[in-house]
């Protein structure tokens, strides 16, 4: 008799091991709960809640809840789809997103995650908010307009760059993206486009420069397949072959 454990996600049965969470266990079966601020190179954020799911009746963020035996897992009702495109309206209107002028476009996870949603229109007024963009570095750029506060690169130059580069500075709707520098700019630092922190923004907003535009639009990461199929690895290697 086996003694894997195991839950069910959607009906489907997910073997796991002690200390997973349920996305640890889902991905590595081959099960796409969505996602933006989970990389599994590193350690669990829980700030997006873009992988809530719904396990016993209780709604929870699948990638900070740890698996448990035999326990009911719904990845994709209609209710918990239509609660993951809000919380994407809300990041569409929070930030500045143009995609169509953007080139990330169609190499984007949240554009991509909107996209597996069904998500057809921001719904929420747009805030517009005041943002820049640092171009100071000669190899990075950033567009803060298309931050969605992830802290992906703030966890890669602090735990992977050793460098501390990144911070989120502020609460709520005043929570922005600062660079640890004298002038807060990004060539005041010794950001390195080798650096882990270049290469996991899932959205727009840390672009390497001298590359703009290099693939044609049908031939980006997300064009051909969608982002369940892709998956969350790949998907974060924007210039990727
Ligand atoms: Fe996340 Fe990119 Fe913003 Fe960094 S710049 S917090 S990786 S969205
Ligand atoms: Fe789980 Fe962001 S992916 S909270």
């Amino acid at each position: 008799m086996s003694t894997e454990k195991s839950f069910k996600l959607d009906g489907k049965t997910i073997p796991f091991e002690d200390g997973d969470t349920i996305m640890d266990a889902a991905l590595r079966a081959g099960e796409y709960i969505p996602h933006l601020c989970h990389n599994p190179e590193f350690t669990p954020h829980g700030s997006c809640r873009v992988c809530i799911v719904d396990v016993n009746g209780r709604q929870v963020s699948a990638c900070t809840q740890p698996a448990t035996e035999n326990s009911e897992v719904i990845n994709s009702s209609e209710q918990i789809m239509s609660q993951r495109r809000s919380l994407l309206q809300m990041l569409f209107v929070e930030g500045n997103h143009v995609c169509p002028a953007c080139e990330k476009s169609g190499a984007c996870q949240l554009q991509a995650v909107a996209y597996y949603t069904k998500m057809l229109s921001p719904h929420f007024t747009h805030f517009f908010p005041q943002r820049t963009v640092d171009a100071s570095h000669p190899d990075t750029a950033i567009d803060f307009n298309r931050c969605i506060l992830c802290e992906l690169c703030v966890r890669a130059s602090r735990d992977f760059d050793q460098k501390n580069i990144f911070a989120i500075d502020g609460r709520g709707i005043r929570s922005h993206l600062v660079i640890n520098s004298p002038s807060g700019e990004l060539g005041d630092t010794d950001f390195s486009a080798e650096d882990k922190a270049a290469h996991v923004c899932p959205v727009g907003a840390i672009l390497p420069k001298h590359k703009g535009y290099e693939r044609p639009i049908g031939d980006r990461l997300y064009d051909r397949k969608p982002i369940s199929v892709v998956g969350d690895v790949a998907a974060h290697e924007f210039d990727q072959e």
